[in-house]
């Protein structure tokens, strides 16, 4: 049995990576941070009680990045095959408000991981998850060679995770890799982030608990997935011969007015009625135009999104109006089991567990 171990198993990608690996035969293991309420909705779904005599495979053991503390010895005592460092601060805005603190969690963490295989003698693949807003400023669209022009402290800090991962696969002949992911969503996604605030806002609005949603910039560009879909190319990145770098993503790029005509439309309604613009939501350097060419990764891991755009916010538009307790359209649901019927046994438990969630 292969064993993983996982930081950010609570995030978005942490619980489908998680989803993933379990159906795929692994031992899961993830750190997870000690906090005074309950932070682990997104895997509860997946918890089994030894107590019951239950087959366990999912453990979690307490943890901060934020500090090298217990890292070797939970490397040695665990001794993973693969480690997926997915922990950060990662919110882009937030990190104008904390850049030192984004600094030391979302960059120096990934040192202190990668020093931890080092002295614990691991043999452990390593996975860094970095990000297109590596890329900044740089025009679309985006590949593995294209030169990184990073606008926000958070970008700067992924960029040092992403040097210094190069650094351990040359220097010291770690199997580490990044992989460069586009922006990818889901109905996990934190509520803060562009496209979950914009859908969550449809059902709110529909059920008569909104009447308005602040944004900042419509005008920018994204190219948008599926998260799902990214966790698969997250392990298809640690199981080839030799460690490399990848661009994940769609190559199809929205603005975020696209976003709102497809969101609001989906449900009937006219967005320009509800949505305000609110300056606070502005950065300070903002990332007008990201777009993956991911051809490396659909020629090298034979991977490939099944889930587009449209499909992507009819899912998460139909999750959150279910979330606030109306009927969804059902369009997003059935094009889900759809797109997914005949695939990986893990990808259906993905829908049935996107409504166990709720
Ligand atoms: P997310 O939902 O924000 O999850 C972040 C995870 O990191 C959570 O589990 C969080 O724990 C954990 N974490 C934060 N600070 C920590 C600390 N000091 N110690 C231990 N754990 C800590 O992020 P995501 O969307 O799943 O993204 C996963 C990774 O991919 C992140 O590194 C992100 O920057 C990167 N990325 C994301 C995207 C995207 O579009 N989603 C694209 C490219 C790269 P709590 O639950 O306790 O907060
Ligand atoms: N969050 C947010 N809130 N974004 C807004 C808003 C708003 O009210 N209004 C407009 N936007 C714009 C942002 O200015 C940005 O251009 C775009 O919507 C997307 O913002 P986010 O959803 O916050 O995502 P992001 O692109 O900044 O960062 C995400 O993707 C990166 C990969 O490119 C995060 O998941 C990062 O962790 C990830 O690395």
């Amino acid at each position: 049995m292969k064993k993983a171990l996982i930081t950010g198993i609570t995030g978005q990608d942490g619980s489908y990576l998680t989803e993933f690996l379990l159906a795929k035969g692994y031992e899961v293991h993830g750190i997870i941070r000690r906090a005074s309420t309950f932070n682990s909705q997104r895997l509860d779904h997946l918890y089994r009680d030894p107590h019951n005599g239950d087959d366990v495979r999912l453990y979690l053991h307490y943890g901060d990045i934020g500090s090298s503390g217990n890292l070797s010895d939970l490397i040695r005592q665990v001794q993973p095959d693969e480690i997926y460092h997915l922990a950060a601060q990662s919110h882009v805005r937030v990190s104008f408000d904390l850049p030192d603190y984004t600094g030391d969690v979302t960059g120096l963490s990934t040192v202190r991981i990668l020093e931890a295989i080092r002295r614990a003698d691991s043999h452990a693949r390593f996975y860094q998850a970095s990000s297109s807003e590596m890329f900044g400023s740089a025009s679309p669209p985006q590949h593995e060679e294209t030169p990184f022009e990073p606008q926000s402290p958070y970008a700067a800090a992924k960029l040092y995770a992403y040097w210094v991962t190069r650094n351990y696969r040359d220097g010291y002949g770690l199997y580490a890799c990044n992989g460069i992911l586009f922006n990818h969503e889901s109905p996990r996604r934190g509520e803060t982030f562009v496209t979950r605030k914009i859908t969550r806002a449809v059902a709110a609005i529909v059920a008569g608990r909104q009447q308005h949603l602040y944004l900042g910039n419509l005008d920018a560009r994204r190219d948008w997935g599926y998260a799902p879909d990214y966790v698969e190319a997250m392990w298809l990145m640690l199981q080839q011969e030799q460690a490399e770098d990848f661009v994940i993503g769609t190559g199809e790029a929205h603005s975020v007015r696209e976003l709102l005509d497809e969101a609001f439309g989906y449900v009937g309604l006219d967005w320009n009625q509800y949505v305000r613009i609110d300056e606070k939501y502005y950065r300070p350097t903002e990332v007008d135009y990201l777009l993956a060419d991911p051809q490396k990764a659909f020629a090298r891991l034979k991977w490939q999104p099944r889930v587009h755009f449209r499909e992507l916010v009819r899912i998460m538009v139909d999750a959150d109006l279910e979330l606030a307790g109306l009927a969804a359209p059902g369009e997003g649901r059935s094009i889900l089991e759809e797109r997914y019927d005949g695939w990986h046994r893990w990808q259906d438990q993905v829908a049935s567990m996107e409504k166990g969630t709720r």
